[in-house]
């Protein structure tokens, strides 16, 4: 079976205090997950403390983004080690806010991709198309072209291990979730697509689904047989609301 993966992706939420008291409301349930991962992404300037009371727990931490060069004169960018060194696990990169609020590209994201595993991160890379796209009918064609400029950097090796998240743009913080269908459908597009190169890696992909995951939806998306596990923005920044969703992929 697949590893299944819950990840919170905090955004730019959160004060010392509120983030501490969420860090320790989600340790106080993780017992009750199963056998599902557990992350979370806080805002950088967190991620210490969120690493140091995670620390020795099952809980995993995150970056939200990875420079894609690993020192030097890069204001305002994070290394890889320097999230590693912090006890992260995973860094998220290509996420739609990225791309589209912060003008970064299909390459840079790639660079990124290559950076996170370079370092020893496991590369969560988001995919996923606008409105416009969907209703173009050019879902296919821009979630395989996302894919393919991480796929031109790495090759199908990059995939190992690594996670993918189909966040549909137009589902993101909008409280439209995609159905499980439309999920299924792209998830199960991404994972052939990559399974034409090598399906070991491709079978043992963990894709999650994100955008507008509620407690009250978790359990049919995660249902479907290519969904495995989310990546969680606004409903990870309640514990309660965050759990029942871990324990609905558990
Ligand atoms: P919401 O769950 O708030 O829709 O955000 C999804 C997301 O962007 C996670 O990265």
């Amino acid at each position: 079976m697949r590893n299944r993966l819950v990840a919170g992706n905090w955004k730019m939420n959160g004060s010392l205090e509120s983030v501490r008291a969420l860090t320790r409301g989600i340790l106080e349930g993780l017992d009750q997950v199963g056998d599902a991962g557990v992350a979370v992404c806080p805002p950088a300037i967190f991620i210490p403390e969120v690493a140091a009371l995670t620390s020795g727990s099952a809980l995993a931490v995150g970056g939200q983004n990875v420079c894609d060069q690993d020192s030097g004169a890069f204001t305002g960018e994070i290394a890889g080690s320097m999230l590693k060194e912090f006890g992260c696990r995973y860094a998220i990169v290509g996420h739609s806010e990225r791309r589209n609020l912060y003008g970064e590209t299909d390459d840079l994201v790639a660079r990124r991709f290559v950076a996170a595993r370079r370092n020893g991160l496991t590369p969560i890379l988001c995919v996923g198309e606008l409105l416009e796209e969907r209703e173009a009918g050019d879902t296919e064609k821009v979630v395989a072209r996302q894919l393919d400029a991480v796929l031109a950097v790495t090759g199908i090796e990059g995939f190992r291990d690594a996670v993918v998240a189909y966040e549909p743009v137009w589902a993101i913080g909008t409280g439209k979730t995609a159905t499980p269908e439309q999920a299924q459908e792209v998830h199960a597009f991404i994972r052939n697509k990559l399974s034409e190169v090598d399906s070991t890696i491709a079978d043992a992909l963990t894709i999650q689904y994100g955008g507008s995951v509620k407690a009250s939806n978790a359990e049919e998306l995660f249902s479907m047989p290519d969904i495995d596990g989310g990546l969680i923005g606004g409903a990870s920044l309640q514990a309660d609301e965050f759990l029942a969703i871990c324990r609905a992929a558990g």
